[in-house]
């Protein structure tokens, strides 16, 4: 059995933070909700330590969260954080205070004394704190081993039962040194080996859905982007051809890349997958529309139809299958993995399907975690490192109307400026694309006059994509994609690029 440790939570926000941290030490790590694992569970699952979340509540209140507490006894290590140090010291005897005057929130200069959970740790550094409660006194048979100007029990500990509460939040990056700690923790104090890989994820979801899923249909709607292609060839190991993909092929996809999934997922999987050419019928919908909002609609809503249309046609289907990853999760609210979210990247599939139940392999990761699962899982790299793409396509990059003569001029410019982006970049921004205005200048060809499109480049930088920076790709590149755009395709005759940031412009320029 392998080595795992179990975040045990009570309501906070940092719950997939924390596994994840755990995970990025090479240790596996589950969040099971505080209510939905009780102790015998947890004595009978073998595991190396255990972490109590942080949450929104005071010890004290009537609903706040609780749990037995011979969970101290047990003789796993515990790491309590804020809301989980509290409940600790609560547990064990100690006294929580509530004070406004008291609370810290955000970069506090913290004092630490050595010991197993500081060793590497200096005196002094800065941690990142959030609480209002604090620990008045230390429970018996624990030691204050931090603290701050106005926190006595910045961190405590019972060495003797392997407990430690801090006040701080050592997963989050504002905190120093909170990567040693968690380090120290799961090594020194779990004495983990550290020898979780993403291949253990895979074999173990493989195993998992192999099992549950048994004699089930499952439909899983593709889009080409990272996600839903990861969660398929995922969900294709371990249920084979139960699972069918469809792929709504919407007209509005860049250069190549219906043809590019159609060959990933038909051809080099042989998965059971259904490609929907609905180019035409979008085309239609779409036809005479210029305001974005309503193309936005428009799509949405067919891309729902499409795709029931086509889930009609195979018969039963026991399970619908999602791509949604944790930051999708945090978006929608905690508990929101059976909902069918209307930003998911195939566009919002329909609410009143009847199914069973919803699959959503991918939900405790992040997206780099996704992208390493999805190499993992022999998915392509331009596929692993693609940009993301907007459900609503290049619909959101044509201004005005809709045809498919500016569609096949937008996905020429588009590619051309890509291919000369990933040759020439210094630094690859985050995402860049071509879009085409609804406006036409006066251009000169040889001796002729020309009157085209302005076509416009995109290039931003950003960690979340809420803020971005316009990037400072270099001239030479401008250069070559403005050059070969006006020679290339005819129809444009200006190339400009968007030098304005997030906010006040969005990414997409509908
Ligand atoms: P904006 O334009 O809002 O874009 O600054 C932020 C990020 O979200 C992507 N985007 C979408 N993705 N469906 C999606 O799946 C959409 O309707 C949609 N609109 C914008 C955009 O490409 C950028 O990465």
């Amino acid at each position: 059995m392998n080595e795992k440790i179990l975040v045990l939570d009570f309501g906070g926000q940092y719950d997939q933070l924390i596994a994840r941290r755990v995970r990025e030490h090479h240790v596996y790590a589950e969040i099971k909700d505080y209510t939905g694992i009780s102790l015998d569970e947890i004595r009978g699952e073998n595991y190396s330590g255990i972490i109590f979340t942080g949450g929104p509540n005071s010890v004290y209140d009537e609903t706040s969260p609780h749990y037995d507490p011979a969970i101290l006894d047990l003789g796993i290590p515990i790491l309590g954080i804020c809301y989980g140090a509290q409940l600790m010291a609560y547990m064990a005897g100690g006294t929580i205070c509530s004070a406004e005057d008291s609370s810290e929130y955000g970069k506090t200069r913290v004092s630490v004394r050595p010991g197993q959970l500081f060793a590497g740790v200096p005196d002094e550094s800065i941690c990142w704190m959030s609480h209002t409660d604090y620990i008045q006194s230390a429970p018996d048979g624990f030691t204050i081993i931090a603290e701050t100007s106005k926190c006595p029990c910045a961190a405590m500990q019972d060495p003797r039962r392997n407990l430690y509460g801090v006040q701080f939040h050592p997963e989050v990056a504002h905190t120093e040194y909170g990567t040693t700690m968690l380090h120290n923790f799961i090594f020194g104090v779990c004495g983990c080996k550290g020898e979780w890989k993403m291949d253990d994820f895979i074999e173990r979801s493989v195993s998992r859905y192999r099992s549950e899923l048994k004699g089930k249909k499952v439909l899983l709607g593709l889009s080409g982007g990272v996600d839903s292609s990861v969660a398929a060839a995922l969900l294709y190991k371990a249920i084979g051809d139960d699972l069918t993909c469809v792929f709504v092929d919407h007209g509005l996809l860049r250069k190549d890349e219906g043809d590019f999934v159609e060959k990933t997922f038909k051809g080099r999987f042989g998965m059971n997958m259904i490609r929907v050419n609905a180019e035409a019928h979008f085309l239609e919908k779409l036809a005479g529309v210029t305001e974005p909002e309503q193309k936005r609609k428009i799509i949405g809503e067919e891309f729902i139809r499409t795709f029931e249309a086509e889930a009609k046609k195979l018969g039963k289907i026991h399970v619908l299958a999602q791509g949604t990853i944790y930051p999708d999760v945090v978006e929608s609210g905690k508990g929101g993995s059976a909902t069918i979210k209307s930003h998911h990247n195939v566009g919002g599939l329909p609410e009143r399907m009847d199914f069973e139940r919803i699959v959503e392999p991918l939900a405790d990761l992040f997206k780099d975690e996704v992208r390493e699962a999805g190499v993992k899982l022999g998915l392509p790299d331009e596929l692993v490192y693609r940009q993301p793409f907007p459900g609503p396509g290049l619909a959101v990059r044509i201004i005005g109307e809709i045809t498919k003569e500016k569609l096949d001029l937008l996905r020429d410019a588009d590619a051309i400026f890509r291919e000369e982006t990933d040759r020439g970049a210094v630094r690859m921004p985050n995402q860049y694309f071509a879009v085409l205005t609804d406006m036409r200048s006066v251009g000169v060809k040889g001796d002729a006059r020309t009157y085209g499109y302005t076509c416009a480049l995109r290039a931003v930088d950003t960690d979340d994509f809420m803020t971005a920076q316009w990037s400072r790709i270099p001239y030479e590149v401008l250069e070559r994609a403005s050059s070969r755009i006006t020679n290339e395709i005819g129809q444009i005759t200006r190339v400009v690029y968007d030098i304005t940031s997030k906010p006040p412009a969005t990414v997409e320029w509908e």
